[in-house]
């Protein structure tokens, strides 16, 4: 199948490229590199043996969509673009939506026109804000406390009433929980610019000595040890996910939305130790005060996925740090991409 990802450079659409790419599919990657390098071209053909296609572009620059959307054949979207960083959503709120949302408005005008009706969206458990019970399943209510996490929603209700308008549509809304890790080669993985917002990527600096310590944001929530506990899932995992999504558009028209998790919830000791063993380097941290706007726990229920994709996340903790760490390590000798 002919698949246009948009934000494949990225760090969740490059490992996605590469789970398809290894399925059979044909990929097009349509990315501004606003938060992604070139390299990662190289990298995806060293890893898959197929030189991916690349187009270079703005998902606002609807023209620009629509000639590539007719030019490749594209039957299936997966929409990945985007800016994604809670913090910064709240300074630079319109650059966010302009994004998200403008981006995404952008998006479906050029699917329409090139009659183009498949689409995947990254949407975000963020959506869910404060869970009210666990496992947090598709029917809990949504809460956001952000501006980003409203780009999200808001992205979602558009595509719900896009498919209630017109039954040719089909749309999967995966609500990722907190991907981490790497591809197991090592070569492609996350590398944020400036100091990292997320956990694991600020433990793999610290792991390196890039960093100092960690910061530990409270340990007084009523969790087992006292940190905040989340559902970190492989991103090889999730990229497969993906593609269990593009089957299920296949044959299922209409709107649906999904968790990506595991459903197993760590806390940030956990996280730390089993880091810790999986580099064999110490990760120094201290306990600071909590982060505002952080919940104490957090984890999915996948059954949904289980039952409608036929999906189920796989890989171990162990592996989330170890492949982290393969990635994070290599980088002086190969580069971030
Ligand atoms: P990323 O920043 O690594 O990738 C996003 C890609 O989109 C980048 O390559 C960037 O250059 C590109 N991009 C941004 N704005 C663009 C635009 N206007 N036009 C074209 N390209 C643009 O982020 P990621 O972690 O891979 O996240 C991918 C998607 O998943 C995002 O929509 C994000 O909100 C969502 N998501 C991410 C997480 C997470 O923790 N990483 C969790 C839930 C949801
Ligand atoms: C995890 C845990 C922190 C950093 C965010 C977004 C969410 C989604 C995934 C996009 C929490 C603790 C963290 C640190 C720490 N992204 N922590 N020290 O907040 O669950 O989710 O990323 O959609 O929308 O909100 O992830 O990795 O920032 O935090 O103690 O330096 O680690 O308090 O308990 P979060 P995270």
């Amino acid at each position: 199948m002919n698949l246009l990802l948009t934000g494949g450079m990225g760090y969740i659409g490059s490992h996605t490229a590469v789970a398809l790419t290894l399925a059979g599919h044909r990929v097009v990657l349509y990315d501004n590199l606003s938060n992604s390098a070139q390299v990662m071209a190289e990298r995806l053909e060293r890893i898959t043996g197929v030189s991916p296609l690349f187009v270079s572009g703005d998902v606002r620059d609807t023209d620009r969509l629509c000639h590539t959307l007719r030019h490749h054949a594209i039957e299936t979207v997966i929409h990945f673009a985007g800016l994604k960083v809670v913090g910064e959503s709240l300074e630079i709120p319109l650059d966010y939506y302009a994004n998200n949302v403008q981006g995404s408005i952008s998006l479906l005008q050029a699917m329409h026109v090139a009659g183009t009706r498949a689409l995947v969206f990254s949407s975000s458990a963020n959506v869910y804000g404060e869970p009210r019970y666990l496992p947090v399943d598709e029917c809990h209510p949504t809460g956001v406390t952000n501006p980003y996490g409203r780009t999200k929603l808001h992205v979602e209700e558009i595509l719900h009433d896009l498919a209630r308008s017109d039954p040719a549509w089909r749309i999967v809304c995966l609500r990722y929980f907190n991907p981490v890790g790497a591809h197991e080669s090592g070569l492609i993985g996350e590398h944020p610019q400036g100091l990292p917002n997320n956990l694991m990527p600020y433990i793999a600096r610290v792991a390196t000595g890039e960093l100092a310590e960690l910061q530990v944001f409270g340990n007084d929530y009523p969790t087992p040890d006292g940190t905040g506990v989340r559902d970190f899932i492989h991103v090889m995992d999730l990229a497969e996910g993906h593609a269990c999504a593009v089957a299920y558009l296949n044959a299922h028209p209409g709107w649906q939305v999904i968790n990506l998790g595991t459903g197993q919830g760590y806390s940030v000791l956990e996280m730390i130790r089993a880091f810790e063993v999986a580099s064999g380097r110490p990760v120094p941290y201290r306990i600071a005060p909590r982060r505002p706007g952080d919940s104490a726990s957090c984890y999915a229920n996948p059954e949904k996925a289980h039952r409608l994709l036929n999906w189920t996340a796989r890989r171990t903790l162990a592996q989330m740090c170890a492949t982290t760490w393969a990635f994070q390590s290599g980088m002086g000798t190969e580069g971030p991409a």
